[in-house]
């Protein structure tokens, strides 16, 4: 696989470096479209899928987002005018300019404001509270939109909008079982929901009924899927894999990443894939789990997530 496509928005469960990965697990599988119900930051279809994808999330923000790079409302050029722009006022004025962005997005939802609240905000995260406003602190860089930075950011936006005059993508605001429900049987259904146990906020409750849901709805569809989820970290495994996800194959990875900034979520977890796609091919790369039990002290020093 070539270059990655890094996409302009960030989020705490990006799954950069899972691309290689779900690409190998994928790239023999014929399908017709691409489906993922659980799109965030976009970065695995932009990466995996073929020509045409669905790309599907609950939080409207990151669909509004890529709607308007699609439709020609955020350009390169109007991005990097509007970055400069605010980022010199966040120079001047600092933290409180930060933080009127965010009173302003909070009421208007506008797609620029989310973009560089993301790209301001601590550590990239993507945050709502109870009400759906969003709450994520600033980063604590004035000089946060210094012109390499911009620059960065706009290439992000060009290599997208590029990439979606090339293929056929849609861009849609609804929940996971829709999607599901929708998909053709032909279609190949990547799903990365919230990790159960780990990370709660508005657009990212998630809890054993909505997994339960997510296996019964996939079970029950006759195509193909991969599901992402986690495996173990030092301390604990995901209970769901061995309660819920077992009768696929379990693929692990000894990739692991920091998540979030909570002293608790720091402990670098050990990913897992769940598919009903044969994966005899991969198993000698990835660790096939199938039913064995989860096995501990595997984890090596970890990376920081970059
Ligand atoms: C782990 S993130 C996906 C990250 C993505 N794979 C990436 O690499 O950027 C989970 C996503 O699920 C979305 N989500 C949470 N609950 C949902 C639901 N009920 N239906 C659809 N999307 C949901 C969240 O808004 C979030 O963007």
């Amino acid at each position: 696989m070539g270059t990655i496509l890094v996409p302009p928005i960030k989020s705490q469960g990006i799954k950069t470096k899972l691309v290689n990965w779900i690409n190998e697990t994928t790239n023999s599988e014929p399908y017709s479209a691409w489906v993922e119900p659980f799109c965030g930051t976009g970065v695995v279809a932009f990466n995996v899928a073929k020509d045409q994808a669905t790309l599907a999330d609950s939080n409207p923000h990151l669909i509004r987002f890529y709607r308007a790079i699609a439709e020609g409302e955020i350009t390169a050029a109007l991005a990097r005018e509007f970055l400069e722009l605010e980022g010199k006022k966040l120079l001047q004025l600092g933290e409180s300019h930060y933080y009127a962005i965010r009173d302003r997005f909070n009421e208007t939802g506008a797609p620029l404001d989310f973009l560089f609240l993301n790209r301001a905000g601590f550590n990239g995260m993507i945050r709502f509270n109870k009400k759906g406003k969003f709450n994520i602190p600033f980063c604590r860089k004035p000089q946060r939109f210094a012109p390499a930075y911009v620059t960065k950011i706009v290439n992000q936006i060009d290599s997208v909008a590029r990439l979606l005059k090339l293929k056929n993508f849609s861009f849609v605001h609804q929940d996971f079982l829709k999607t599901i429900q929708q998909a053709a049987p032909t279609d190949m259904i990547y799903c990365d929901p919230p990790y159960i146990d780990r990370h709660a906020d508005y657009f990212n409750g998630w809890d054993e009924s909505k997994e339960i849901a997510l296996f019964d709805a996939l079970s029950q569809r006759p195509g193909k899927f991969i599901l992402s989820t986690w495996h173990h970290n030092d301390y604990r495994s995901n209970d769901y894999i061995k309660r819920v996800w077992n009768r696929f194959e379990i693929l692990t990875s000894e990739h692991q990443y920091f998540v979030g900034a909570n002293e608790s979520n720091r402990n670098p977890i050990v990913e897992a894939l769940v598919t009903n796609i044969d994966v005899s091919s991969l198993a000698r790369k990835y660790t096939k789990r199938d039913l064995a039990p989860v096995q501990y002290a595997l984890c090596e020093p970890a990376a920081s997530f970059g």
